[in-house]
């Protein structure tokens, strides 16, 4: 139901009579892509996604339907594959933020847009609660050759500079470490979460990841790495944007879905997609999560 709310409203800008050629860069294993050609049959949708993995996820995910309308393409978003003036209209869903070089795949958008073109992208909220939060989590995580391993990821997330570092533990697949871990999920599912995953703080940090177990880990380590991502505020987005040249820049409101609305609409339905947006009504309400931007007319 959110999810057909959030198509629905990255569809916003995408007429459903006339034929239009749209991007979804960071496509993942097809979102929004696959949806939004779905509820958008007139329009071609481009789906951009640089992992490998992905695309074939994605792929397999698009054989899966029997949309006609969508091209999956393994490419960067700050080197896009296409020609300038091309393109009607560009979205993202948590994407656009991620690339190395923000400011670049932001500049190569404004590249490939028609002037009049629009851009409209979900974007993580920067807003930090407090200046400083430390998260763990206990999840899974493919290697190169598709097996599943055991990871524990620490994560900062900071403000000034805005920045998130990510320490990645991954394990061996022996079953005592599977144990393990299945151990510190159960753990750490007992502390106050944040973003989705354990919020540590010292006092549960110590009682749960005891300096015994972390020499465990440490035993049963096969790697460890740690990547820093800079981070932005909308309002940075906002003026990131200003200065490349868009205009008629809108920071809207990511669709809230009322709890009575959840079990009428079910995702891959033509018909509940309408009913959702007829349940919703208008879905940009002023506030944070979707921007949206114009390359304006009198651009060249
Ligand atoms: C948080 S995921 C979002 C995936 C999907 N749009 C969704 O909402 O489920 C971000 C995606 O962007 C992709 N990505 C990050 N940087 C990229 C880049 N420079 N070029 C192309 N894809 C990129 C990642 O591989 C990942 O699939």
């Amino acid at each position: 139901m959110l999810q057909a709310s959030l198509v629905e409203s990255l569809a916003a800008n995408i007429t459903l009579t006339e034929k239009s050629t749209i991007i979804d860069l960071g496509t993942g294993d097809g979102w929004p892509s696959l949806p939004l050609a779905h509820i958008r049959p007139k329009s071609h949708v481009l789906g951009i996604e640089a992992s490998e993995q992905r695309i074939t996820q994605s792929q397999k995910n698009l054989s899966t339907s029997e949309l006609t309308n969508v091209e999956l393409v393994a490419a960067d978003i700050t080197t896009l594959p296409i020609q300038a003036n091309t393109i009607d209209g560009i979205v993202a869903s948590f994407a656009l933020e991620e690339a190395q070089d923000v400011m670049q795949a932001a500049q190569e958008v404004f590249r490939v847009l028609k002037a009049g073109g629009f851009l409209r992208f979900i974007h993580q909220v920067w807003n930090l609660p407090t200046p400083y939060v430390e998260t763990i989590s206990l999840i899974e995580g493919a290697t190169d050759s598709q097996t599943l391993v055991p990871l524990l990821v620490h994560t900062i997330r900071q403000q000034n500079p805005n920045r998130e570092i990510r320490t990645v533990l991954v394990l061996d697949s022996s079953n005592n470490t599977s144990e393990l871990h299945q151990k510190l999920l159960t753990k750490s599912a007992q502390l106050p979460s944040q973003y989705g995953e354990a919020l540590l703080d010292e006092l549960s940090s110590e009682a749960i990841f005891t300096e015994k177990i972390v020499n465990n880990l440490e035993k049963l380590k096969r790697d460890l790495f740690t990547y820093e991502t800079k981070r932005y505020t909308t309002k940075d987005l906002v003026n990131l944007l200003t200065r490349i040249g868009f205009t008629n820049i809108k920071n809207t409101k990511i669709p809230v879905v009322a709890a009575d609305d959840y079990p009428e609409i079910r995702k891959g339905s033509k018909d509940l997609f309408q009913v959702a947006s007829r349940k919703l009504g208008k879905l940009d309400v002023l506030g944070e999560g979707v921007i949206t931007a114009n390359k304006s007319n009198s651009a060249d």
